[in-house]
């Protein structure tokens, strides 16, 4: 790819006008054909991402786990699974990004560890265990039943009680993810280390998981009863998690690790993944004064349906909070939440094509999942094949595999993602349908619609930090202009639609052969089409 990308405005800030990739590792490509995704397979598929033209990728967990929630019941976080690869693959693998341009975030996960994790073996071993007060104990009830009334996010008490010393452990998620005590100092000095320890080696910077989550509340008070104006997962719990998550006193924490973060040059970016239906609230995790995270996940705008009126309503309310330099984040696919073509889009492409130009070309950072890029979606995942505790434990519905399944990079057996006769850790979706060989081939693919939204965006001032406003439109039309002369319109019905008379020229459209029409007068729109238009050349 040419040599002469812009850097953008923001030298420093990169992530401003960069674009950013989560990979998830044991999805992505299997180098070594034993079915698991790997380091080394990233490395091998970096030049795929150069092509797209993305700049920084967010890795999700890397470090040893028993793989309980897959990674995210770390038992040790210095080193890397081995399933996955080793350290020095690791510093490989940013050295080859960086040789591309693109920067590599680690998942860091501090809200819990494995339980399988040294510290806490120890620490349930006795009462005077040395680690015994970086986890969060407390005595039964003389009932016999547990402290408070919090429930685990996975469903059933947040507190399982350890017969050997005959206290309850605090698990927010899995009882085998026993929730770490935040207000314990030596906990804060040991994560300080920690990103110490990956900033030194050229990470670029954190997705933090469960943002919100790490402090509890200090006298374990109960959680009051949800609400009807509270969001569908509160109110399934029952539970408003004002005291177990979304203690004010978790503030500080970030404000420390931002100070750590500006040490580096250019400075470590910090991501949260903020699940705070509050919007107020949660513009707080970016800090009063811009000294907290560097960028927050907007669940609110992850769970809005994909129509015009709601995205527009959403948007508005993100632009409203946020204060001057926080940086907005648009995203629609995780390994949480499912992949947008199937959530937001049915499977259907026209729509899957308006998303991706809204998630490149609203004012703020997107971040696309592997796999969005060529339209993949959700792939059903028999119960025997289940791999997500949640979907084995709580309830087959609510499992995440569907959208955690390899990477379909072409049409042939095993995807490309692994060798033909290897069993993969989880099936391949329709890869003989959807890839990235097939779609590279193809000037009107997903892929190339991808690649040119994110190449227009590096090369137009305007998209990359031009100011946001919706303007009026018919209902299910969404459309707002950035800065003074770039106008993006979605049209999200199965109705041709209108705008009132512009001027210019269409940039790039999600139907490519309306790329460079000129419009004068009003601007048509065929059913599930978006056109970024902007001055005439
Ligand atoms: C975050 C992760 C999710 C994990 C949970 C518990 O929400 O994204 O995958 O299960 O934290 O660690
Ligand atoms: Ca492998």
């Amino acid at each position: 790819m040419g040599s002469d990308r812009t850097r953008g405005t923001h030298e420093r800030e990169w992530w401003r006008d960069g674009v950013l990739y989560q990979i998830y590792v044991r999805s992505f490509a299997d180098s070594n054909g034993d079915g698991i995704g790997d380091l080394q397979g990233v490395i091998d598929h970096l030049d795929h991402l150069r092509w797209l033209g993305v700049d920084g990728v967010w890795l999700s967990p890397v470090t040893p786990s028993p793989n309980l929630d897959w990674g995210y019941d770390v038992s040790g976080y210095r080193d890397v699974h081995p399933d996955l690869g080793d350290l020095d693959t690791l510093d490989r693998l940013v050295a080859e990004a960086r040789a591309r341009e693109i920067r590599v975030l680690l998942d860091l996960v501090p809200n819990h560890t494995s339980d399988r994790h040294p510290w806490f073996v120890e620490a349930r071993s006795s009462l005077d265990a040395p680690h015994r007060d970086w986890y969060v104990w407390a005595d039964p009830r003389p009932d016999g039943s547990p402290p408070n009334n919090w429930v685990s996010i996975f469903g059933g008490p947040a507190w399982e009680l350890d017969p050997r010393t005959n206290q309850y452990f605090l698990h927010n998620f899995l009882v085998e993810q026993p929730d770490l005590d935040w207000w314990n100092e030596d906990v804060r000095r040991e994560f300080e280390d920690i990103i110490l320890f990956w900033l030194g080696r050229g990470i670029a910077g954190f997705r933090i998981d469960v943002a919100q989550g790490l402090i509890k509340d200090r006298d374990l008070r109960d959680d009051p009863p949800a609400t009807d104006d509270d969001p569908p997962d509160v109110r399934r719990r029952g539970l408003r998690p004002v005291h177990s998550l979304n203690r004010p006193e978790v503030h500080q924490i970030y404000r420390r690790w931002r100070e750590i973060a500006d040490g580096f040059e250019p400075p470590a970016v910090l991501v949260g993944e903020t699940w705070v239906p509050d919007m107020d609230r949660w513009s707080l995790y970016y800090g009063v004064a811009d000294d907290e995270l560097h960028l927050c996940f907007n669940f609110a705008f992850v769970f809005a349906g994909f129509r015009a009126q709601a995205l527009r309503g959403i948007v508005d309310v993100t632009e409203k909070v946020l204060r001057p330099l926080a940086q907005p984040v648009w995203t629609a696919s995780n390994h949480d939440v499912g992949r947008f073509p199937t959530r937001w889009c049915e499977g259907r492409e026209a729509a899957s094509r308006c998303a991706l130009m809204a998630l490149l070309t609203l004012r703020g950072t997107p971040f696309l999942y592997y796999g969005d890029e060529i339209g993949m979606t959700d792939v059903p995942v028999p119960a025997a094949e289940t791999r997500d505790t949640v979907g084995l434990r709580l309830s087959p519905d609510e499992g995440r595999d569907p959208c955690r399944t390899p990477m379909q990079w072409t049409g042939e057996p095993g995807a490309g993602f692994t060798g033909p006769d290897v069993r993969p850790w989880l099936p391949i979706g329709d890869a003989a349908s959807v890839n990235v060989e097939d779609q590279r081939a193809d000037p009107a693919s997903m892929l190339h619609l991808c690649r040119d939204l994110i190449e227009l965006r590096r090369r137009t001032l305007a998209l990359r930090s031009g100011a946001y406003a919706p303007l009026a439109t018919p209902t299910d039309v969404w459309a707002w202009r950035r800065g003074s002369d770039v106008l993006v319109a979605l049209n999200l019905s199965d109705r041709a639609a209108a705008l009132p008379p512009e001027q210019g020229t269409i940039l790039i459209s999600t139907d490519r052969r309306r790329d460079g029409e000129p419009v004068r007068g009003e601007l048509a729109l065929e059913p599930w089409q978006g056109v970024v238009v902007g001055p005439s050349a």
